[in-house]
């Protein structure tokens, strides 16, 4: 019968990108179906019904960066602690609905084509959440230059170049030939832009004067080297003509370029993450080695600079907010953070320490609790911008009738304010860099597809680990390269 449907989300004040109201929501195979004034659902036949008593109600999150499942390939010993299972557990238990990961390409292996084969085979093993993949690229090579096309026809339009890292780092004359390439084929690149010859040196200086301890992980990597890579960034982009986005970026005159090349009208988009919203270069200096839990690359900046990453979240500098989750186990000697530590390096050396902290199930909530976006901007970075950026809109990111899936995000009316403990986490990892925050807010319930897979207050994760699909992307559909047809040298 076709006035059944198969979920009623009533009482729910609705926030997309676009505005905000007091909405019911129908639901019927999967899809958003109908959105009306709160109340003028009420009799329709339903098999189930969710009453969010006031509470916001939003897209799910889309997070698109999270590394799971991931082979040492930064040069420590560090693999993620995270597998495609725990990670997307997490995910869905702080309110994602959908996950970008990579599929990273190995040193020896030319082809991306089998990277995203070998991560699909091992995602549709278990996966909570939806999900694709962003091409790792590690080595610049014909073969997998010539995949593209390939790649667009499997759903992949985008991957992720470096920089920096002695194992990834391109030439800038091989980020022209990805970027000349991935323009072609309206494919997005993202860049990690720091300077890797200018952080190895930094290194070096540090070592010689014996300096080792986790804090000088954050002095080896000054804004100017992550300024510097992205202006560096930028200007290859502007000589191809191809949109790229600055993955987690952290230091305020980065930001600043990337706003003045956007003021250009350049295809140029920004990422930040939360540690740059709430983590200090302070939180490396702890007794012993405890400052490694808040390793990661660029590292947290000072608390002066938060601000300005705020700033850029509200006027548009920043497109998205993704999570970098890049966990690695504390107390693990083998693969985890203390892997860098020797009996001759007792606070360990820096240079080793696996680079990446949990986040994927702290993105949402920590952000919202902070109250410094509204609902529609905060919509806009943890859901919207990266399905549009990623070619996932408007089936994630968006409640349009008949077209978006059915993936809500449902917060309480209110909370008393609770102690985050990484007890109360789904990931992996024995801690969490935001142990002891005060949270007034958590997401309450989170459907994916028309089906109720976190219930905080019945169950907790109460979706099955092979309910997440693989979802073809499309294009993006935020500005692309400002020029029509294909890339000409005698323009220059
Ligand atoms: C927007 O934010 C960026 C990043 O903080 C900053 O550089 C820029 O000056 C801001 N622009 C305006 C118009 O506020």
């Amino acid at each position: 019968m076709d006035a059944t449907y198969d979920l009623l989300v009533v009482n729910g004040i609705v926030a997309t990108a676009a505005d905000v109201g007091s909405y019911d929501i129908a639901i019927k195979d999967g899809k958003i179906v109908l959105l009306a004034p709160t109340g003028s659902l009420a009799g329709l036949a339903t098999k189930k019904t969710i009453d969010a008593q006031g509470g916001y109600v939003m897209p799910g999150g889309v997070d698109a960066h999270v590394h799971l499942e991931e082979p040492a390939l930064f040069g420590g010993k560090g693999t993620s602690a995270d597998t495609f299972e725990s990670g997307s557990r997490s995910a869905i238990a702080g309110g994602t609905t959908t996950i970008v990961a990579f599929a990273p390409q190995e040193k020896h292996e030319p082809s991306l084509l089998n990277a995203l084969k070998q991560a699909q085979a091992r995602a549709s093993k278990a996966f909570y959440s939806d999900y694709s993949f962003h091409i790792l690229v590690s080595t610049h090579g014909q073969q997998g230059l010539s995949e593209f096309p390939a790649l667009r026809e499997e759903g992949i339009s985008s991957l992720k170049i470096y920089m920096t890292y002695e194992a990834l780092q391109l030439r800038d004359s091989e980020i022209l030939d990805i970027l000349l390439a991935a323009r072609t084929h309206g494919i997005t690149t993202m860049v990690h832009a720091e300077n890797g010859d200018v952080l190895n040196w930094m290194t070096n200086q540090l070592e010689a004067n014996q300096l080792f301890a986790p804090k000088y992980h954050a002095t080896s990597h000054p804004h100017l080297i992550e300024s510097e890579a992205t202006n560096r960034a930028i200007i290859l982009s502007e000589i191809i003509d191809a949109p790229i986005l600055i993955v987690h970026v952290s230091a305020p005159p980065a930001a600043k370029t990337i706003r003045e090349a956007q003021t250009r009208g350049l295809p140029v988009y920004a990422e930040t993450c939360p540690q740059y919203l709430f983590l200090t270069r302070e939180d490396l200096d702890h007794p012993g080695f405890e400052g490694a839990k808040c390793v990661c690359s660029p590292p947290p900046r000072q608390k002066t600079d938060h601000d300005a990453i705020w700033n850029g979240l509200r006027n548009n500098t920043f497109t998205i907010l993704s999570s970098d989750h890049c966990a690695f186990r504390y107390n693990d000697e083998e693969r985890g953070k203390r892997s860098a530590i020797s009996p001759e390096y007792p606070v360990g050396r820096f240079k080793y320490i696996p680079n990446g902290i949990p986040g994927v199930e702290t993105r949402l909530p920590l952000v919202w609790n902070a109250g410094k976006l509204s609902p529609q901007k905060f919509v806009e970075v943890t859901s919207t911008n990266p399905a549009r950026l990623y070619g996932l809109y408007p089936q994630k990111g968006a409640l349009l009738p008949g077209v978006s899936d059915a993936d809500l995000v449902i917060w309480y009316p209110s909370m008393s304010p609770f102690q985050l403990k990484n007890e109360m986490l789904h990931h992996n990892v024995d801690y969490t860099p935001y142990e002891g925050y005060t949270m007034t807010q958590w997401p309450r319930y989170t459907i994916l597809r028309g089906q109720v897979v976190y219930d905080r207050d019945n169950g907790g994760v109460v979706g099955e680990k092979t309910y997440g699909k693989f979802v073809k992307r499309g294009s993006s559909s935020l500005p692309g390269p400002r020029s029509e047809g294909a890339w000409n040298v005698e323009a220059f």
